[in-house]
C-alpha cells in the first residue's frame, strides 16, 4: 500500500480515457491512467472498432475476389486462409494498444493496471490482480469506464455458439449459419464479415426497420443493398429462446416470434450472435456509496462539464448519455482536459457522425430527415445516385446515393446521408461544412476533383435547387 497524488487519475484507457489523458498532460497536469485490462484502449481498440475493420476489410476483399473481381477481368479463385485472416486482426489489434503504451510514457502519463474504485472523492484504490492494493490521491478523478454487451434475458452468451461481439470476432471457423439479433451497427457489420466468408445469415430485429436512428430513406435502400448480397431479415421480430445444441455435431435451435403475436419459427443454426445494444458498464466502482447518480438507463448523470453530483468526479465517454461511439468519447476527454485547465472545452453534440463500415457504407451527420420533420422545420432535399457518378461507375461501385438536407429559408446544411462506396470517408467533407455552418450553395460551388465519389456530394447540394449537371 502506498500512496501516489495527482491531478487527474483516469479510470479506464478506452478512447474517451486514454485520449483525456493525454490532452491533460499536453496542459501540464500530473496524470494517472487506470486500467483493468491487460492493454490500453478499451473496447475500441481491444474488441470493438479496430479488430472489427480488421475483419471487415479483409473479408470485403475476400468477397471482391469472389464475386467482383471477374467483371473487371481478373480470374482468381480466392481460398479463405481464416487462421491468417485472424491474425491480421491480432497483429492489428497489438500495433494499436502498444501505440497508446508509447503515447502514455511520451506524456509521462503514470498507468496503473488493475480494478479501480472510487474509495472516497479525491482518492482512487487500485487491486491488481494478484490482490496488492495502491492508493492514489488525486484532485479530479474521471470515470470513462465504458460499456459491456447487453444481454436478452434468458439466454447465455457461452462466446462459443451463443455470441457477442466479442465472441464473433474470433470464430474458430465460418458458421453455416448465424443467426443474428439485431439490425443495429454490431449485427450489420459483423453479419457482413460471416456472409462474406460464406456463412448463411439471418437478421432478426425488434423493429419494421434496421438501424434505428438513421435517415429511414438511407435504411431502407441499404436494407435492400444487403438483402442483394444474400442477408435475410425478420423484421418485426423477437427471439425467445435458444436451444443450445447438444452435441458438437448438432444443431442449436433458436426460436423466433413475431413480435404482434402469430405462430413461433425455430431456425435450426450454429451460431447466435446477439447485438441488442450495450449497456453502461459501472461494475465495482463503488459509486453506490459515493451516492453519484445515474440516470434511468444506468448511465451516469454528468453537468455540461461532465462533472457528476459529487464534486471532483467526473464522467465521460459511454457511460454517461450520448451515441455510444469512440470519437464522441474522444471529444469528451478532451474537452473535459481544457475545462479541468481553464480552458473552454466543448463538444458539439449536434455534428457527431455515424458510420456503419459495411460494403457499401452508410454515413451520416446532422438532422435526419424523420427529425426535421418532427421539429416542424422548412427544408429541402437533394439527393443524388452513385449510379449517374463517373468514379463509381468506373470502380463497378454504382449502389447507393447521396442526400444532403438544407433549411428552406437560409440554405444551411442540417444533414447529410450516404449509403455508398467510402461513404464514412466522404462524410468528413459535410461534417466541416456544417461545423462551419456552410450552405448547400458552399457545397455546390466547391470544386470537387474529377473523377471523384465526392462529386457525388457536390451534385447533391446541387440538387436541392434541381439543378444538378449528371442526372
Ligand atoms: P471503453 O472503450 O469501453 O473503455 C473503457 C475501459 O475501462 C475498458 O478498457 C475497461 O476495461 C476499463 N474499465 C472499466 N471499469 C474499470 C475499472 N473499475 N477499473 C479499471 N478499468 C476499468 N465506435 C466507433 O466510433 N466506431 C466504430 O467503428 C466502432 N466499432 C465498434 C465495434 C464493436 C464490435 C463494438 C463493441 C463497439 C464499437 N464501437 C465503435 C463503439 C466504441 O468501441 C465505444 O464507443 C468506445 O470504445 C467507448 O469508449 P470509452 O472510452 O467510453 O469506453
Ligand atoms: P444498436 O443499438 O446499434 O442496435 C441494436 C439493435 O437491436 C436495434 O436495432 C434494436 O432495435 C435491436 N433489438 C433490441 N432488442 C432486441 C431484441 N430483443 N430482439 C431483436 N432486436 C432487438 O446496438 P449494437 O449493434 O449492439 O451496437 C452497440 C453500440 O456499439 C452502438 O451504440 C454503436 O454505436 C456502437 N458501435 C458502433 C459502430 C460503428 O460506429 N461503426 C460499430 C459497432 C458498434
Amino acid at each position: 500500500m502506498s500512496d501516489q497524488v495527482f491531478d487527474l487519475t483516469i479510470i479506464g484507457s478506452g478512447p474517451g480515457g486514454y485520449v483525456c489523458a493525454i490532452r491533460a498532460a499536453q496542459l501540464g497536469m500530473k496524470v494517472a491512467v487506470v486500467e483493468k485490462r491487460k492493454t490500453h484502449g478499451g473496447t475500441c481498440l481491444n474488441v470493438g472498432c479496430i479488430p472489427s475493420k480488421a475483419l471487415l476489410h479483409a473479408s470485403e476483399l475476400f468477397d471482391e475476389a469472389n464475386h467482383g473481381m471477374a467483371k473487371l477481368g481478373i480470374k482468381v479463385k480466392p481460398e479463405l486462409d481464416l487462421p491468417a485472416m485472424m491474425k491480421h486482426k491480432t497483429d492489428t489489434i497489438d500495433g494499436n494498444v502498444s501505440g497508446i503504451e508509447f503515447l502514455f510514457k511520451k506524456n509521462k502519463i503514470t498507468a496503473f493496471h488493475g480494478m479501480g474504485k472510487i474509495s472516497k472523492a479525491g482518492e482512487v484504490t487500485v487491486t491488481a490482480d494478484d490482490g496488492k492494493t495502491t492508493t492514489l490521491k488525486s484532485k479530479n478523478i474521471c470515470i470513462a469506464t465504458g460499456s459491456d454487451v447487453a444481454q436478452i434475458p434468458g439466454i447465455e452468451i457461452d462466446e462459443k455458439t451463443v455470441v457477442s461481439s466479442t465472441g464473433a470476432l474470433e470464430l474458430g471457423k465460418v458458421p453455416d449459419h448465424m443467426v443474428v439479433v439485431g439490425a443495429g451497427v454490431i449485427g450489420l457489420e459483423l453479419g457482413s464479415v460471416w456472409r462474406r466468408l460464406g456463412a448463411k445469415v439471418t437478421v432478426v430485429e425488434f423493429l419494421d426497420r434496421i438501424l434505428p436512428g438513421m435517415d429511414t430513406e438511407v435504411a431502407t435502400q441499404f436494407q435492400k443493398i444487403l438483402k442483394k448480397q444474400g442477408i435475410e431479415f425478420k423484421l418485426g421480430s423477437k427471439v425467445t429462446g435458444v436451444e443450445k445444441a447438444k452435441s458438437a455435431k448438432g444443431k442449436t435451435k433458436v426460436t423466433i416470434e413475431p413480435r404482434d403475436g402469430g405462430d413461433a419459427e425455430v431456425i435450426e443454426t450454429n451460431s447466435v450472435l446477439v447485438a441488442i445494444g450495450r449497456v453502461p458498464f459501472t461494475e465495482g466502482l463503488g459509486l453506490e456509496d459515493l451516492g453519484v447518480a445515474k440516470d434511468n438507463r444506468g448511465r451516469i448523470s454528468v453537468d455540461e462539464k461532465f462533472q457528476t453530483n459529487v464534486p471532483g468526479i467526473f464522467a465521460i465517454g459511454d457511460v454517461i448519455e450520448g451515441a455510444m461511439l469512440a470519437h464522441k468519447a474522444e471529444e469528451e476527454g478532451v474537452a473535459l482536459a481544457e475545462n479541468l485547465a481553464g480552458q473552454a472545452g466543448h463538444v458539439n453534440y449536434n455534428l457527431i457522425p455515424g458510420v456503419v463500415y459495411t460494403y457499401p457504407e452508410v454515413a451520416t451527420v446532422g438532422k435526419t430527415e424523420e427529425e426535421l420533420k418532427e421539429e416542424g422545420r422548412d427544408y429541402v432535399s437533394g439527393k443524388f445516385p452513385f449510379m449517374a457518378n463517373g468514379r463509381a461507375k468506373a470502380n463497378n461501385q454504382t449502389d447507393g446515393f447521396v442526400k444532403v438536407l438544407a433549411d428552406k429559408k437560409t440554405d444551411r446544411v442540417l444533414g447529410v446521408h450516404i449509403v455508398g462506396p467510402m461513404a464514412g470517408e466522404m462524410i468528413g467533407e459535410a461534417t466541416v461544412l456544417m461545423e462551419f455552418g456552410g450552405s448547400a450553395e458552399d457545397l455546390a460551388r466547391t470544386c470537387h476533383a474529377h473523377p471523384t465519389l465526392t462529386e457525388a456530394i457536390k451534385e447533391a447540394a446541387l440538387a436541392t435547387d434541381k439543378r444538378t449537371i449528371h442526372m
